[in-house]
């Protein structure tokens, strides 16, 4: 490990150090389970805590996985009509949102709740807009940790920084206000540029319209190529179309406040939203999930990049169109301790092998493409039958992670499959 020291001072020069929401929290991205993405408006207590239950039985909160975001439509049809207070449905949450809070509690969880910063939300329920005291005060009252603000019906209070940054910033006062400490998660999907402004008061915002179930379908519902100067977010959106979105991204993101690439829906971009420094929230369903899912989004040595306490995210070295559609592209990342993770993704259809000089990876630093390194292969398993080896020193995790042995000046031979991410954490050597 020569020279852990001399990358440890150079990564530590180029981190970012944007000032973020002092409430203390989601000092690496939150993770968790969010019920839009599975259950829509089709949730109550029942599904709430089912969810959290299964969190726990599956062990998952072991990993990480902490707050269970009630999205849409937990509403009553108004608000108590004397006082203006928010209300919950009573058919659908009986015994109240207090009740279901303590119960997650209980399980060693925490509780998020959604609202729109406009007069509805989405799924046109009362919104928060005009109501940011009461409804502050309220969820504070029902014990809730973490707010999802939506841009619903915002009432044309939108259209440059300023007059968003205003909008979000009157609950975030109203929940400083309340002396709790509740992660506050801006839902405005990358309008009027989020990522220059919502740190201050936020401690992540989405990036994009809502994410769709798909790889790379283009769909005119999400129209905006890039996101800089986006005027109609959409929805639909697929998950290489919100990779390309956060690339030029990542510098915005450090402690405190995050890009939020929205909830994982499909469990093999859970390398990207890693590496980009994303939330991570789940979004399917808990009870039934094959081991295969659980594998996924259990792999501790992805989920050590995402909780890296550098705090870098990943950025885009080359992005190398594929004829017929598609791209191949190199993410490199700073990590903890001089360390590196490398991703190619193949948004293509066809499968490419690629070699990959350390030129290329080093981009950004010159004196790390002479260095040989450890190379880790994250997406495998280092144990196989009968065998004790332990890497956990090098990969965060005693099973993720096979040792590809020491590389001088290039790594080749890469093989990346249709729709494929390979993840490689570089280890100084
Ligand atoms: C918007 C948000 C989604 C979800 C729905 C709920 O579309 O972007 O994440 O919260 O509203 O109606």
């Amino acid at each position: 490990m020569k020279h852990g020291y001399l990358l440890s001072v150079c990564t530590f020069a180029i981190i970012h150090l944007g000032s973020a929401s002092e409430n203390g929290l989601a000092r690496t991205p939150q993770m968790g389970w969010n019920t839009w993405a599975k259950f829509g408006c089709g949730i109550s207590e029942e599904t709430v805590l089912s969810m959290a239950k299964a969190i726990v039985e599956t062990g998952l909160d072991k990993f990480g996985y902490q707050y269970v975001v009630i999205d849409d439509c937990w509403h009553a049809p108004s608000r108590n009509q004397s006082t203006g207070a928010p209300l919950a449905d009573p058919t659908l949450f009986p015994n109240g949102i207090k009740k279901l809070a303590g119960d997650i509690h209980g399980l060693g969880l925490q509780l998020g709740l959604y609202s729109s910063a406009g007069s509805m939300t989405c799924a046109r329920r009362f919104g928060s807009l005009g109501y940011e005291e009461i409804d502050a005060e309220t969820y504070v009252s029902w014990d809730i940790d973490y707010l999802k603000y939506d841009n619903c019906y915002n009432e044309g209070q939108s259209g440059t920084p300023l007059i968003s940054y205003n909008r979000y910033k009157k609950m975030f006062k109203a929940l400083n206000a309340t002396g709790r400490p509740i992660l506050y998660s801006m839902c405005n999907w990358g309008e009027d540029q989020p990522w220059n402004w919502a740190s201050t008061i936020a401690n992540s915002w989405r990036i994009s319209g809502d994410l769709t179930d798909n790889f790379g379908r283009y769909d005119d519902r999400c129209p905006c190529t890039s996101m800089l100067d986006c005027k109609l977010p959409g929805f639909y959106c697929s998950v290489a179309r919100i990779i390309d979105f956060a690339a030029p991204l990542g510098s915005k993101a450090g402690t405190g406040g995050w890009n939020d690439l929205d909830i994982l829906e499909v469990i093999t971009h859970f390398s990207m939203w890693s590496i980009l420094k994303s939330p991570l929230l789940l979004g399917n369903d808990l009870t039934s999930m094959s081991q295969d899912t659980w594998d996924i989004i259990t792999n501790d040595a992805i989920i050590a990049l995402n909780q890296d306490p550098v705090n870098s995210a990943a950025n885009r070295v080359f992005n190398r169109s594929i004829e017929g559609g598609g791209s191949l592209s190199l993410w490199v990342g700073n990590l903890v301790n001089g360390t590196t993770v490398v991703a190619i993704i193949n948004t293509s259809s066809k499968h490419q092998r690629l070699h990959l000089s350390f030129d290329e990876i080093f981009i950004d630093w010159l004196p790390a493409r002479t260095f040989s390194y450890r190379v880790f292969d994250l997406w495998q398993k280092t144990i196989k039958a009968g065998e004790t080896l332990d890497f956990s020193q090098w990969t965060n995790s005693t099973i993720w992670g096979v040792d590809l042995g020491i590389r001088t000046a290039s790594l080749s031979g890469i093989d990346v499959g249709v729709h494929a991410t390979r993840l490689f954490k570089f280890v100084p050597w």
